[in-house]
């Protein structure tokens, strides 16, 4: 690349999209040149709200651009394909949110096409930037845990997700790429291990009622190559009233240790006379100005890797194993029998 400054676009400017732009233009070695977002309106106001200079409806001119680096992907889960396609071909690299895509076929055409243009790529499966995650991996990898016998991962939301926050495209996902995906690498990362048979099974009802074509929960008990099992929950269907809008906990038996990860309950309790009682984000939310959190070291490391010419993790072929476990526990609950990967 020859620069010092990484020179961003982020395709895709919604939730995640904004926090994307907001945190390479906050970075000593990072800058955002252009965004592009099919909502006139809403790509306007983010050029605007972060002086951005171009700021563009259709992706492909931000692909034109010379002097973009590289892009970050942050569009729905299932229109990945077409603009990670694209971005290799014009040869930038690319960070693409997690999921890598809805089906092995998508994701086998972007990491296809990332290593045909030799460009570099990294997954963002942020959740591995959790301090408790790089505590849980170092003392494995020093042998202080010992073996890996069993794992549990609960990652849920409330309903609020699926009909709301997600409405337009909700239906168009299933949990195991939106949430699971997170669990899943977070396992097969910690223990080094790949995915070797899945069962899943799902209960649909709620959401269908509610006219979101969507399952409302999954369960997968996943055997890995290592020997050990474990078992993956993800619903959204959780009520509104409570106090956060993700469950996250997970536990993990080793031979000689168990650990125990809760990253709902921060430490910090608010009530307000206007809110409901809350348990405020402390692991991705910035209270300071600066990003801080699992989310903006993720992308810092992007950042990095790409002005000091390394190649990024979670790699492409990380996140096409993960895509099909994912892939595989949407299968097996459908047809109500084991896949092995
Ligand atoms: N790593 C994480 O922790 C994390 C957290 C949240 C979301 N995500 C991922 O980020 C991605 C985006 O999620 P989100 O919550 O920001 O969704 P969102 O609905 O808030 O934003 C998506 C944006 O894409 C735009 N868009 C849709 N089609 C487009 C097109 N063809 N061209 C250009 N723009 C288009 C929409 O107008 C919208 O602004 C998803 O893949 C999601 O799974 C990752």
């Amino acid at each position: 690349m020859g620069n010092k400054v990484l020179k961003m676009g982020v395709i895709g400017v919604g939730l995640q999209g904004e926090s994307h732009v907001e945190k390479f233009q906050y970075f000593q070695n990072s800058e955002v040149v252009a965004v592009a977002d099919i909502n006139q309106k809403r790509v306007r106001s983010v050029a605007k709200k972060y002086k951005i200079p171009h700021a563009f409806t259709d992706y492909h001119d931000l692909l034109a651009l010379k002097e973009v680096d590289a892009v970050s992907i942050v569009l729905p889960d299932h229109l990945h394909v077409e603009p990670g396609v694209a971005a290799a071909k014009a040869r930038k690299h690319v960070l693409m949110e997690k999921p890598l895509a809805t089906s092995v076929e998508d994701g086998e055409k972007i990491v296809k096409a990332v290593k045909k243009a030799r460009v570099r790529f990294m997954i963002n499966f942020s959740n591995r930037w959790w301090p408790q995650m790089r505590l849980a991996k170092a003392k494995f990898e020093a042998g202080e845990l010992g073996d890996p016998v069993y794992a549990y991962a609960r990652l849920n939301n409330t309903i609020y997700v699926p009909t709301k926050m997600l409405k337009g495209w909700s239906k168009h996902t299933r949990l195991p790429h939106w949430l699971m995906s997170h669990t899943i690498d977070r396992v097969r990362w910690l223990w080094g291990s790949n995915v070797k048979r899945v069962y899943g099974v799902c209960r649909k009802g709620y959401l269908k009622k509610l006219g979101f074509d969507t399952p409302d929960a999954y369960h997968a008990t996943i055997e890995f190559r290592n020997g050990a099992i474990a078992s993956f929950e993800s619903v959204w269907v959780m009520p509104e009233t409570l106090p956060y809008l993700v469950d996250s906990q997970m536990e993990l038996l080793f031979t000689e240790a168990s650990v125990l990860i809760n990253t709902v309950v921060s430490g910090t309790e608010m009530a307000t006379t206007k809110g409901k009682f809350s348990y405020p984000r402390m692991a991705s939310q910035s209270y300071t100005g600066r990003p801080q959190g699992f989310v903006a070291d993720a992308l810092q490391h992007f950042a990095d890797c790409m002005v000091e010419g390394r190649k990024p993790e979670p790699t492409a072929d990380d996140a096409l194993a993960v895509l099909k476990a994912t892939s595989a526990v949407v299968e097996s609950a459908e047809k109500g029998e084991p896949i092995d990967l």
